[in-house]
């Protein structure tokens, strides 16, 4: 993997940081922007009438996400990292514990309420293909939040759809144009447009680059960079590949088994994580043997 070999960002070997950390850009947000206290999320699952077990999908987590960071969400599959993105989202509820964005209890809110706070946190899917419904044109699905949420009409929805499709490095004819004639890495843009189209404080992007070849995942990350920077953006990257993680978060934490394990700076989290299954998940990258940051040999 390209991003493994290019050291990319400059992480200091052996845990010396050369990286300049974009948290001098981000001194004047320190706030917490989405907590989530000691939450729970029981499915009940395999079977009907009460013949069911319980899944602990996300088991007593608590975490705090401050203004303008990246906070990566690693673990295995199935460890709970999107509950945990949906619940943050509210997009499910939790069984236990609540959820506060900008300041606000919003466990329990429902109907109006809760879509009053949509707008100003969005996800992004690993293929945004399966979110954009597929007889729509580009620019009917960027087009259509703009009226129902932002209230835009007439040529001000035209102009915001380009400025938006410019911003995600789409050209303007693009929105004429429906999901199946782009490319993955090109899809990826237009749902990150759909996303910004509500103009969110926090994205929670679920493997956002998991379905791309590895030169696209470089240029989707970079947008990500460039789009966090311009519009003071928080990010919870979730992610199976520490690669991706290492070159984009400022924090990591692990999750296994619907438990938060451990949350630490990026480079402490390369260099030295201190939980046993945290190591052995920095270890267990495919290419045994090649170096996870250029110059750290993986043991
Ligand atoms: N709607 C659901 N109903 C029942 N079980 C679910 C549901 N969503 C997730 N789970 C279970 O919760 C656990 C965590 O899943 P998930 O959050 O998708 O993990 P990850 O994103 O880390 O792969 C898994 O055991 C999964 O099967
Ligand atoms: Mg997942």
């Amino acid at each position: 993997m390209h991003l493994r070999r290019a050291n990319p960002v400059g992480v200091g070997v052996g845990g010396v940081s050369t990286l300049p950390t974009r948290s001098t850009e981000q001194e004047t947000a320190t706030g917490i922007v989405l907590e989530a206290r000691n939450v729970t999320k029981r499915f009940r699952s395999g079977g009907g009438f009460g013949k069911g077990h319980d899944v602990v999908a996300v088991d007593d987590v608590s975490l705090a996400i401050k203004a303008g960071e990246t906070f990566g969400l690693v673990g295995e599959s199935g460890s709970g990292k999107t509950t945990l993105g949906r619940l943050l989202l509210r997009l499910e509820e939790p069984t236990l514990g609540s959820i506060h964005f900008e300041g606000a209890d919003i466990t329990h809110l429902h109907g109006k309420a809760l879509r009053n706070v949509r707008p100003g946190m969005q996800m992004v899917f690993q293929d945004p293909f399966t979110s954009l419904n597929p007889s729509l044109t580009v620019g009917q699905a960027i087009g259509e939040p703009l009226r129902v949420v932002r209230g835009l009409c007439g040529a001000a929805v035209g102009t915001e759809i380009t400025r938006l499709l410019d911003v995600v490095g789409l050209s303007a004819s693009s929105q004429s144009r429906l999901p199946k004639e782009f490319s993955g890495g090109q899809r990826q843009r237009v749902g990150l447009a759909r996303a910004l189209s509500l103009r969110p404080r926090l994205l929670i992007l679920d493997e956002p680059t998991s379905a791309l070849d590895v030169s696209v995942q470089a240029q989707i990350l970079n947008l990500l960079r460039d789009l966090q920077r311009e519009m003071a953006l928080t990010y919870i990257l979730i992610s199976h590949d520490l690669a991706v993680v290492s070159y984009i978060c400022d924090r990591v934490g692990v999750m296994r088994r619907g438990q938060l394990l451990e949350v630490a700076k990026r480079d402490h989290f390369v260099t030295s994580p201190s939980h046993d299954y945290s190591r052995a998940l920095r270890d267990a990258v495919p290419e045994i043997g090649r170096p996870l940051i250029e110059g750290q040999a993986v043991a």
